[in-house]
């Protein structure tokens, strides 16, 4: 989960309390001010470089004083189309598996292999609550089932296709299709969405990856049944900067579709400057 401000503030400034007298006072503000915490183990995802040395002291305060931390990581990056991560140990076992649990869905994840983020808690929210009864979404960047599990597990009346490249999150998907006993209902896909898209299918397509191509939207476009919803996943800074018209008008040059109605929402805020935007776009071929 993300833990909440509140939350990190009061661990924050326990660290810091902590850490007063036995550090250089410079270095106390540049404690980090929050984690994600993916089942046990909580990821850092910047440690100013002033507190290397004491690092693993601050992981093992973080594991005292966070009763849902067993295991601290510092993630360093993300490599390659399939976002693997980089990660250091700071505390707590060396182990990278996880069962994570949210909306009563559990899954099973390797985070040095695989990126999950908790700060998308909301967008699956709104999909558990926006999709509607009967309908069959394709999930063309499913990961682990990161967007579409829950959708699977809270209402019995869905159907999922979830299409991954990569092997790694591919396997921990059928693994949580099994241990949320969904076999049946959530169909998982293997390779890139670019061939393995069913057509004419969907009713809702979730395009949540922010390096989409043409070819991608097309395939989107073809995946819906005669209308239907694309939730397009976008970064974008502030003033929104994106050119849905743009890919549109080019995926009008190859298939026939006319759109009923573009809304952007806000999903979260990935830096001072960028947004994580997600555009809900109604269309009708
Ligand atoms: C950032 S993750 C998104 C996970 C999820 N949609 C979310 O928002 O939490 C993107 C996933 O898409 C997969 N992916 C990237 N390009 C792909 C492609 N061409 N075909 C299928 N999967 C792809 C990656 O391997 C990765 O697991």
């Amino acid at each position: 989960m993300l833990k909440d401000s509140l939350d990190l503030m009061k661990i924050k400034n326990k660290l810091q309390n902590s850490l007063k007298g036995k550090i250089d006072p410079s270095l106390l503000d540049k404690i980090p001010s929050g984690y994600s915490v993916i089942g046990d183990i909580a990821i850092f995802h910047h440690i100013n470089e002033g507190l290397n040395s004491i690092k693993e002291h601050i992981g093992d305060l973080v594991i005292q004083f966070d009763p849902q931390v067993s295991v601290v990581v510092e993630q360093i990056e993300t490599k390659s189309i399939y976002r693997k991560p980089v990660i250091e140990y700071i505390a707590g076992e060396k182990r990278a598996l996880t069962i994570h649990k949210e909306y009563n869905t559990l899954f099973h994840i390797d985070v040095s292999k695989i990126t999950f983020s908790p700060g998308n808690k909301g967008e699956r929210g709104f999909l558990i609550n926006t999709v509607k009864n009967g309908e069959i979404v394709c999930d063309m960047f499913a990961c682990i089932g990161n967007l579409s599990l829950p959708i699977v597990v809270n209402n019995p009346s869905i159907t999922v296709y979830g299409i991954e490249a990569n092997k790694d999150a591919f396997d921990f998907l059928k693994k949580n299709i099994k241990e949320n006993d969904v076999q049946g209902r959530y169909h998982p896909v293997f390779g890139d969405n670019r061939i393995k898209t069913p057509e004419g299918i969907a009713n809702r397509v979730i395009m949540g990856f922010f390096e989409t191509d043409i070819i991608q939207f097309t395939k989107a476009v073809d995946a819906i049944q005669n209308e239907g919803w694309i939730h397009h996943h976008f970064i974008s800074s502030r003033n929104l900067n994106y050119k849905i018209e743009d890919m549109i008008k080019s995926t009008k040059n190859k298939v026939k579709f006319r759109v009923e109605s573009t809304e952007i929402r806000k999903v979260k805020k990935v830096s001072p400057r960028l947004i994580h935007h997600c555009a809900d776009i109604k269309i009708r071929k």
